[in-house]
């Protein structure tokens, strides 16, 4: 151990005193971090990094895929970014329960370090924009410390997720951090694959919507693929649709999880259909004949 006083002006102890504040670091180690980063010893691969060593530019945001929810479903590129980071924030509808990204992060990356980020995902935008703001906040006590945090997110963090407006607004307030994506496997191409339903084809759209009235919208093409997220809607709802529109399809539940199933959609039981459900309904005419 190497023992040193520095000076430092006033103000830049006040910057120091909070940044260790925001960021839950002593002063002492982020001191050592700066030096770190001033001599390069912070760019050598740390501790059994050798399989995992993250080049990242410091401080940046990594909005991180995890895929579906199954551990094999999680890309190496995210892997590596999960364990290289230097904190890894999930965001739940609940501080004290441990939603299904964070399953995921664990499963990949026992060590990571976790901050969980309380979310309301509900339609009131008061609470929303509190939330984002909350976010950003939570990105910031990293990176304005000098660290790559990454916010891992289920599927892929360009749909449907908070981490565009997340983005937006870190460019807003720091124009210079650096923002990247990590691009994740959705629940939907899981739940294709598993079924083995073309999502896409020659000629034919692929249209993924977030509610049940868009989905009657879409369902009169019969030569699209149609998948419903968020399918915050009842079976009945669905069952209707279906037969309304003579359009066959399928619900996969948690894919790779316990209780992981898929159900033709005239089998679903009664009753609302859980949060993390996808609906497919496959193109019943084939377009690829007449565009050939
Ligand atoms: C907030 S969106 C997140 C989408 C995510 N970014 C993606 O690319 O898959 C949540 C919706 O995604 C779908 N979803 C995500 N993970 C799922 C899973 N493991 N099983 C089934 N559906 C899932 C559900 O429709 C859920 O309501």
């Amino acid at each position: 151990v190497h023992k040193s006083s520095v000076y430092l002006p006033p103000e830049l102890k006040e910057r120091l005193a909070s940044v260790a504040a925001r960021s839950g670091r002593s002063e002492a180690d982020l001191i050592r971090t700066a030096i770190d980063h001033l001599v390069g010893v912070a760019d050598a691969p740390r501790h059994d990094e050798a399989a995992t060593h993250l080049d990242a530019p410091r401080p940046c945001l990594f909005g991180v895929g995890m895929g579906p929810g199954d551990p094999d479903l999680v890309t190496l590129r995210a892997r590596r970014v999960i364990a290289g980071a230097d904190r890894v924030l999930v965001l739940t509808t609940d501080a004290r329960s441990v939603g299904r990204a964070e399953m995921t992060v664990r499963a990949t990356a026992a060590q990571a370090r976790l901050a969980r980020v309380p979310f309301a995902i509900g339609a009131d935008e008061t609470a929303r924009r509190h939330s984002l703001a909350a976010a950003v906040d939570a990105v910031l006590a990293g990176t304005d410390a000098g660290e790559v945090v990454a916010l891992a997110l289920l599927g892929d963090p360009s749909q449907w997720t908070v981490f565009g407006a997340v983005a937006d607004e870190l460019r807003r307030q720091r124009p210079d951090l650096h923002v990247e994506a990590v691009a994740g496997l959705t629940a939907y191409q899981s739940a294709a694959a598993e079924t083995g339903v073309a999502l896409g084809a020659p000629g034919s759209p692929l249209v993924v919507v977030d509610n049940a009235d868009d989905l009657d919208t879409f369902l009169d093409r019969a030569d699209a693929t149609v998948v419903l997220f968020k399918a915050s809607t009842d079976a009945a709802t669905l069952q209707q649709l279906a037969r309304a529109h003579h359009r066959p399809g399928i619900v996969t539940e948690l894919p790779g999880l316990p209780g992981h199933r898929s159900t033709a959609v005239s089998e679903l039981s009664d009753g609302p259909l859980p949060y993390l459900a996808t609906a497919v309904f496959p193109a019943t005419s084939d377009v690829r004949s007449s565009t050939r």
